[in-house]
């Protein structure tokens, strides 16, 4: 969505929470628009990306901020068609890999200050702990944002791709990544097909989600009519129409729904994120 095309407030609310409760509307912004205007976009149409986008896409990435400075992550940037191929085929054979201008993987990246140990003959034990790989993976997730978001207030699509962690070591191969990196997740960018807009999914009611003080787990009769919104959502959008209680139980009760991410532990473990 372009920025002249957003919504007023009234109608960008409607459309995040649905048939449910939506807030008020409150401050505004164009900012604040493309935030609730956003949607992944799973469908492509080919056609050149604008020149110096990767370059301004990666300054807003760089823009975000980062634990302790450390930018702990990386990205590599992907448009040859067979590598997207590729890695597509690493990702559950999701099309829309291949058929985006550009696949840009994410990665949690510490291999950078392995190099700057190794060059001063320093030992960094706590490399091997989780918060690093936290801290790293985290940093992904808000470069990334900031990137989606700025590609998005340009017209052009994105969707995330979390299965580029099915088979990290495969992808890692195909990506060149020295140890101590590892794709966290990879994010699609390319011109919506314009036969196949979707709408922008709800969201849960902010009662849910929103607790002031004290945590309130009473949600039941919310998160119910959540579902009834998501289901009559999911109709003519082309995915599932599943209720959200019943994507998160599948997505919760067989591991085998993982697809290999249930044993991720072992995969950062060979890439050098032991993980104490
Ligand atoms: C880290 C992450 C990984 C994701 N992985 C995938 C994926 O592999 N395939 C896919 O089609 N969508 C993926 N998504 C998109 C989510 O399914 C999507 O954001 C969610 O259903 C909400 O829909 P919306 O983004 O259109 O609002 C991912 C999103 C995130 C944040």
């Amino acid at each position: 969505m372009t920025l002249d095309a957003l919504p007023p407030p009234q109608e960008a609310l409607a459309a995040r929470y649905g048939a449910g409760p939506a807030p008020a509307p409150g401050p505004w912004n164009e900012t604040i628009a493309l935030m609730l205007a956003h949607r992944s976009v799973r469908a492509y149409v080919p056609g050149p990306l604008p020149e110096g986008l990767l370059e301004t896409l990666l300054a807003a990435g760089q823009s975000a901020a980062t634990s302790s400075n450390m930018q702990s992550w990386s990205v590599v940037a992907v448009a040859d068609p067979a590598q997207k191929a590729r890695l597509a085929a690493l990702s559950q054979d999701q099309a829309y890999v291949r058929d985006c201008a550009l696949f840009l993987c994410f990665v949690a990246d510490t291999s950078r200050a392995r190099r700057l140990a190794a060059r001063e003959g320093l030992e960094l034990p706590s490399l091997a702990c989780l918060e690093t790989f936290l801290t790293a993976a985290t940093d992904c997730a808000f470069a990334a944002q900031n990137m989606a978001l700025a590609a998005e207030s340009l017209g052009l699509g994105c969707c995330y791709i979390g299965a580029l962690r099915n088979r990290p070591e495969a992808v890692a191969a195909e990506l060149g990544l020295p140890e101590g990196a590892a794709p966290v997740f990879g994010l699609c960018i390319g011109h919506e097909d314009p036969a196949r807009i979707t709408a922008v999914k709800p969201r849960l009611p902010q009662s849910v989600v929103l607790h002031h003080g004290r945590y309130d787990a009473d949600d039941a009769d919310a998160v119910a009519a959540y579902d009834a919104t998501l289901a009559a959502h999911g109709h003519g959008t082309g995915r599932s129409s599943k209720a959200w209680a019943a994507r998160v139980h599948d997505r919760l009760s067989n591991p085998a729904y993982l697809n290999g991410r249930e044993r991720l532990r072992e995969a950062l473990g060979a890439l050098g994120f032991p993980l104490r």
